[in-house]
């Protein structure tokens, strides 16, 4: 014992640096990306660790708007490096089409800002086909389909875990050994959907322009990582994208994405351990809005909805749709908060599993009187209305977390912090 007590006395412990992260608490579009815009002007790094082009995070910069899809809103910032994890997955005409978008908007220098993990898995066109054919079977088979965003990100995380999938790593290596791969898997799925056309020599002759074009920006993703952590003091910043209730193992399954968009993302998804995590910061709306199909227990299919779809401007960044509104907004006389979901009567401490369940449960609320004033000037706690002060402070209360900001616009200036 003492001898190994002795050794293991003499080992540095060089834990590292940790890494601050930010989550969608709601089902997305919670306005993640202002966050990790305000972070990031003092952040070194900035990491996406999952979901794809699914997601869409919008910046505002001296009235310039700026949307995200795969890149890490980092980008924007000249002293960041961004990183792409092997948790993500990367359609790459997607990637350089939201690069050229931007560009028109002013980014510039990205290609030295911008590293990409060799791990990270591919998103081919056929993928999204796919995810289209799958929603079109589901609405035949069940009446519905889930509302994806068709970016292929079901399908390309499919093959993941299936272990038919293909990596940047693959495409950075022998192209006549990544062709067969891709040809192979495109016969496995023309004998599944007998309906797919895929015109794989097309797609492959452009993934070899592509693959030429994001060659220097590939590295070991692990080591990456590991460097960054274990290298000189840095500010590392992670961007989660979706959200937790979308997230594959907690959200409303099935209607939920392939990843794992909680906290357990971040590590698996960037090849970090538990200890280095830092902050979690849970990005949340004074309301609820969802797009796609799912249980929406809170869901205002009436007057107030349409006033906050409207006044909220809530309309999905990544595919246009209008989102679904639930609870409520300062323009109203009174807010209701939902505090409990009861079946039968009786009050459920836990957030049921089962869809037929969720879309029965009964919701409880707590109203609060609204202030029915324009915040959207505010910068100071203190200047907001006592009305909205109680709310603020209920909700802390009740999640037990400690408020950090309070968002009332889009730009980045309108931010009240608290502490
Ligand atoms: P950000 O990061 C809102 C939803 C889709 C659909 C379901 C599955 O911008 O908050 P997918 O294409 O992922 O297979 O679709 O998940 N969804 C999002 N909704 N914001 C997002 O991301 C989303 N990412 C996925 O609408 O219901
Ligand atoms: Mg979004």
């Amino acid at each position: 014992w003492s001898e190994s007590g002795e050794k293991s006395a003499q080992i540095k412990n060089d834990s590292g640096n940790k890494v601050a992260v930010v989550l969608g608490a709601q089902w997305g579009d919670e306005g993640k990306g202002k966050v990790v815009d305000l972070l990031a002007t003092e952040s070194d790094v900035v990491c996406r660790c999952q979901g794809g082009n699914n997601a869409g995070h919008t910046v505002v910069v001296d009235e310039e708007e700026y949307d995200f899809h795969l890149l890490p809103s980092g980008i924007i910032n000249t002293k960041c490096t961004s990183f792409i994890g092997n948790g993500v997955v990367i359609h790459l005409p997607g990637l350089f089409e939201e690069i050229d978008k931007n560009e028109k908007r002013g980014l510039k220098g990205w290609d030295k800002r911008l590293v990409i993990s060799d791990r990270a898995h591919i998103v081919f066109d056929f993928h999204q086909a796919v995810d289209g054919l799958q929603e079109v079977q589901r609405q035949a088979q069940e009446g519905q389909n889930i509302g994806t965003t068709k970016k292929g990100i079901g399908p390309t995380y499919a093959c993941k875990a299936s272990r038919t999938g293909l990596r940047i790593c693959d495409l950075m290596a022998d192209f006549g050994e990544f062709s067969t791969r891709v040809k192979n898997l495109v016969l496995q799925y023309q004998s599944m959907y007998p309906a797919l056309k895929v015109d794989v020599e097309s797609e492959l002759k452009k993934l070899k322009d592509y693959a030429e074009r994001i060659r220097p920006l590939i590295r070991d993703g692990v080591y990456f990582m590991y460097d960054a952590i274990h290298g000189p003091p840095k500010k590392i910043l992670v961007e989660g994208a979706n959200a937790a209730l979308l997230d594959i193992d907690f959200g409303t399954y099935p209607f939920v994405t392939s990843s794992n968009c909680t906290v357990g993302g971040v590590c698996t998804g960037l090849g970090i351990p538990p200890a280095n995590i830092g902050e979690v910061y849970g990005v949340s709306k004074a309301y609820t809005t969802r797009v796609g199909i799912g249980a929406f227990p809170t869901e205002q299919l009436n007057a107030v909805g349409e006033l906050l779809q409207t006044r909220g401007h809530e309309v999905g960044v990544t595919t246009g749709r209008k989102r679904r509104c639930a609870l409520w907004f300062y323009v109203l006389d009174e807010i209701k908060v939902g505090v409990a979901y009861k079946i039968n009567g009786k009050r459920v401490p836990y957030f049921p599993a089962n869809m037929e369940v969720l879309q029965k449960v009964e919701v409880e609320y707590e109203t609060f009187p609204g202030w029915k004033t324009d915040t959207s000037a505010v910068r100071k706690w203190s200047d907001l209305p006592p009305k909205a002060q109680n709310y603020i402070r209920f909700v802390e209360n009740r999640i037990g977390v400690p408020i950090k900001w309070v968002g009332v616009g889009k730009s980045r200036e309108c931010m009240i912090q608290m502490f």
